[in-house]
C-alpha cells in the first residue's frame, strides 16, 4: 500500500493497516521530514523489548541491575531538555481571542510556514528533512479504553524510539488501535521530531534535541506538531497536547470536560465508595494523593487509583458526571517519593520501569533526593557526573533532576481501582482544587454552591515547580490547574464549567461538591506545617462526611472549613495551634489575594462570566464585614 508521492521511500505499511487516509498522511509526513526508515509499532511485548534493547545498544538507555530493578532502564536527557516548555507552547486559532490571553498564539498560516511549508524568503519549514538519518515510528494509540464512547484515538509520528517505548506504557498503543480505526476511523494526527537530523555518517548524541522548540496545536483541525524536545509532555503527545489541549476544545464543543485531574476511589469502613477528582498543578501532589495509604487510625478505609494526572469527564444519562482516565501509565515525579510518603508508589517501581533523569547507584540501581534519609556514599548524577553527599554540600548539585520522572504502567499500581478501565467511567462525587501555597490558602474549604466552586478553581494560585522550564517557587494564577493546558480562551473555559453545572442542575442531578485544598502552608522555619501525603486522608474523610451530611464546619469569607473538632485526629499528634496556622484566613493576606484575583479577572475580561465577578464582590464584602 505504498503511496505514489513517496518517490522510492518505503512506507513499510503492515498488511493489517486498512486506513488509506492514515497511510496517505504517513506518506505526506515522511515526504516532509525525510526519515531513513519507517517503523509501524504493533504494541507487542516483543517489540517493546526489542526497542529497549536498541536504546541500550545506542547508549540512550542504561539497563539497571536486574536483581534490583528487573527489566528497567535509565535515560538521562540533555540538560537543556528537562521539563515542559510553556513559553514555546502555542494554540494556533484563526482569531487570537479564541486562544485567549493565557495562551501563546501564532496565526495558523504563519505557523504552518514556519514549521512545514517554509517562509516566503525561502527559509524551509523546521520539519523539512528534520528526521533525516533517523527512523520514523508510527505510534497508534487510544486515549481511554479501546472503543469506549469517551475515548479518542491518536497517531503519533516520532523520530524518537524513547517516545515510542514510553507511549506503549502511557497509552493503549499498537495494532488493536489500527484495527479499531478500520478503513476510515477518526484519529488526531500528532507529529513529533526531536529536530536533530543526522548527516550520512554523523554519530548521534545520547539525547538528541534542538534549542529551538515548538509545541503547536491547531484546534480547528485537531493537529499537534512538536519540534525540538524529547522530554515528557513536550514529546509524549497523547498526554498534555492531546488529552488536555485538544481534548478540552473537543469537550467544549461536545459538552464534556478534559481536566488536569487525578481520579480516586475512597471506600469507608462501612463499605460505601465515593469518587473524587482533584486538580493540582504540575508537581503539586496528584500522583501521591491518588494512591495514598490511609494512616494509622484509619483502619478499614481504602483509597484506590483510577487516574493520577488527567480526567475526561462526561455527563451520564442519570445526570451525574462520569470520569475516565484517558492514560494507561504514569509519568510521575521521582524526587520526594519514599517508603513513608508513598509506599504504594515504591512497590509500583520494583520492575518494568523507565526512569528519566534520576541518579545511578554503584550497584546499578536508581536514587533520587528524598528516597532515603541517608544518601548513598557515591552516585552518578543525572548528568553523568560523580556525586557524593560532600559534593552536594559544596556545590548544591542534585543527584536527580528535580523534575526527574518514572514511566510505569498503571497495572503495576498495587492500589489500582478495579474500575480504572471501565469504558463508562466512574461517577464523581466531589472535585478538589489545590495549589502549592506557603501562605494564605486554608487546608480545605468547601464551596457553598457550584458557582462558588468554579470561582475557587478559576482564581487558584500556585507556586511554580520544576515541571515547567523557568523560575521555580513564584506564585502565579493557575485556573483549574489548567493555565498551560486549556486549548481555548480561559474565560470561555470558565463559562463551559458554569454551563455544565447549570445543565446538570436543570436535570435535578446532585452536582459534585467542590473544595479548595492546600497541603503546602509553611511555618516561619520554612517547613511544611501539615504532614501531608497519607495524612491528607483526614481531609478526604471530612469531604466524604460532608457528602454524607455528617461532617460539620464553620463559614468563613471563602466557604466552609472544618474547625479543629470537625476533623478526625486519631493517630496523629497535631495541635489546635498548629491547625490554626493552616486553616486560618489572615485578613491582610486575603486583601492581597483578592487583588490578585482582580488582576486575573482584568486580564481575562473578554468573555469573563459575570457570575465570577459577582462572587468576588460577595467575598470582598464578607471579608470587609
Ligand atoms: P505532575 O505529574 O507534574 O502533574 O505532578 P503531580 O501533581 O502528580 O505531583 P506528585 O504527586 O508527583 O508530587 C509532586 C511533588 O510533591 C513530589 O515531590 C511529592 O513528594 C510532593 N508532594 C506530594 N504530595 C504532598 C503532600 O501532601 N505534602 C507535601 N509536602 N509534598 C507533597
Ligand atoms: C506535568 O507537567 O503536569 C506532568 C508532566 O504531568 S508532563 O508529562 O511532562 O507534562
Ligand atoms: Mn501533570
Amino acid at each position: 500500500m505504498n503511496h505514489p508521492s513517496m518517490q522510492g521511500q518505503r512506507l513499510n505499511v503492515p498488511a493489517y493497516v486498512k486506513h488509506a487516509g492514515l497511510v496517505a498522511w504517513v506518506a505526506e509526513i515522511a515526504a516532509l521530514t525525510e526519515p531513513d526508515d519507517i517503523y509501524w509499532c504493533d504494541g507487542s511485548q516483543e517489540e517493546y523489548d526489542r526497542l529497549c534493547a536498541g536504546l541500550v545498544a545506542s547508549g540512550v538507555f542504561k539497563k539497571l541491575n536486574p536483581a534490583k530493578r528487573a527489566n528497567s532502564f535509565l535515560a538521562c536527557s540533555d540538560p537543556s531538555d528537562v521539563a515542559r516548555v510553556e513559553d514555546r507552547t502555542f494554540i494556533c486559532t484563526e482569531r487570537q481571542e479564541d486562544a485567549g490571553p493565557t495562551n501563546h498564539w501564532v496565526a495558523p498560516a504563519e505557523m504552518r510556514a514556519l514549521l512545514q511549508t517554509g517562509k516566503a524568503d525561502g527559509t524551509p519549514g523546521l520539519f523539512k528533512g528534520s528526521m533525516r538519518g533517523r527512523t520514523m515510528y508510527v505510534v497508534p494509540f487510544s486515549m481511554g479504553p479501546l472503543g469506549s464512547h469517551i475515548s479518542h484515538i491518536g497517531v503519533e509520528l516520532s523520530d524518537s524510539a524513547y517516545v515510542a517505548v514510553n507511549m506503549r506504557m502511557m497509552t493503549r498503543m499498537g495494532k488493536a488501535v489500527i484495527d479499531l480505526l478500520g478503513t476510515d476511523g477518526h484519529f488526531v494526527p500528532c507529529v513529533h521530531s526531536v529536530g536533530a537530523p543526522l548527516q550520512p555518517g554523523q554519530a548521534d548524541v545520547r539525547w538528541p534535541c534542538n534549542p529551538t522548540k515548538y509545541i503547536v496545536h491547531y484546534p480547528a483541525t485537531q493537529e499537534i506538531w512538536s519540534y525540538g524536545s524529547g522530554y515528557g509532555g513536550n514529546a509524549l503527545l497523547g498526554k498534555k497536547c492531546f488529552a488536555l489541549r485538544i481534548a478540552s476544545t473537543m469537550g467544549r464543543a461536545q459538552g464534556w470536560l478534559a481536566e488536569h485531574m487525578l481520579i480516586l476511589g475512597v471506600t469507608s469502613p462501612q463499605g460505601k465508595k465515593y469518587h473524587v477528582a482533584a486538580a493540582f498543578p504540575s508537581a503539586c501532589g496528584k500522583t501521591n494523593f491518588s494512591m495514598l495509604v490511609p494512616p494509622a487510625g484509619y483502619e478499614g478505609w481504602k483509597v484506590t487509583t483510577v487516574g493520577e494526572d488527567i480526567a475526561w469527564i462526561k455527563p451520564g444519562k442519570d445526570g451525574r458526571l462520569y470520569a475516565i482516565n484517558p492514560e494507561a501509565g504514569y509519568f510521575g515525579v521521582a524526587p520526594g517519593t519514599n517508603e513513608a510518603t508513598n509506599p504504594n508508589c515504591l512497590k509500583m517501581l520494583d520492575r518494568d520501569v523507565i526512569f528519566t533523569n534520576v541518579a545511578l547507584t554503584d550497584d546499578g540501581d536508581v536514587w533520587w533526593e528524598g528516597l532515603t534519609d541517608t544518601p548513598p556514599a557515591h552516585l552518578i548524577d543525572w548528568q553523568g557526573k560523580d556525586w557524593t553527599p560532600q559534593i552536594a554540600k559544596d556545590t548544591g548539585a542534585k543527584a536527580a533532576h528535580p523534575n526527574s520522572r518514572f514511566t510505569v504502567s498503571s497495572t503495576a499500581n498495587p492500589v489500582l481501582d478495579p474500575e480504572w478501565d471501565n469504558p463508562d467511567g466512574v461517577p464523581i462525587d466531589a472535585f478538589l482544587f489545590g495549589g502549592r501555597r506557603s501562605t494564605t490558602v486554608p487546608l480545605v474549604t468547601e464551596a457553598r454552591n457550584w458557582t462558588e466552586g468554579v470561582y475557587m478553581a478559576s482564581t487558584m494560585g500556585s507556586e511554580t515547580t520544576a515541571a515547567i522550564a523557568g523560575q521555580v517557587g513564584v506564585v502565579r494564577r493557575d485556573p483549574f490547574a489548567m493555565i498551560a493546558f486549556a486549548g481555548y480562551n480561559m474565560s470561555d473555559y470558565f463559562q463551559h464549567w458554569l454551563d455544565v453545572g447549570s445543565k446538570l442542575a436543570q436535570g435535578n442531578a446532585k452536582l459534585p461538591r467542590i473544595y479548595c485544598v492546600n497541603w503546602f502552608r509553611k511555618g516561619p522555619d520554612g517547613k511544611f506545617i501539615w504532614p501531608g501525603y497519607g495524612e491528607n486522608m483526614r481531609v478526604l474523610e471530612w469531604v466524604v462526611g460532608r457528602i454524607e451530611g455528617k461532617a460539620q464546619g464553620a463559614e468563613n469569607a471563602f466557604g466552609i472549613s472544618p474547625r479543629y473538632e470537625d476533623l478526625n485526629w486519631n493517630g496523629l499528634n497535631f495541635s489546635k495551634e498548629q491547625f490554626a496556622r493552616i486553616i486560618g484566613m489572615d485578613h491582610a493576606d486575603w486583601q492581597q489575594e483578592l487583588k490578585l484575583h482582580e488582576e486575573l479577572f482584568t486580564k481575562l475580561a473578554y468573555h469573563l462570566p459575570a457570575e465570577l465577578g459577582a462572587t468576588k464582590q460577595r467575598i470582598a464584602e464578607k471579608l470587609a464585614a
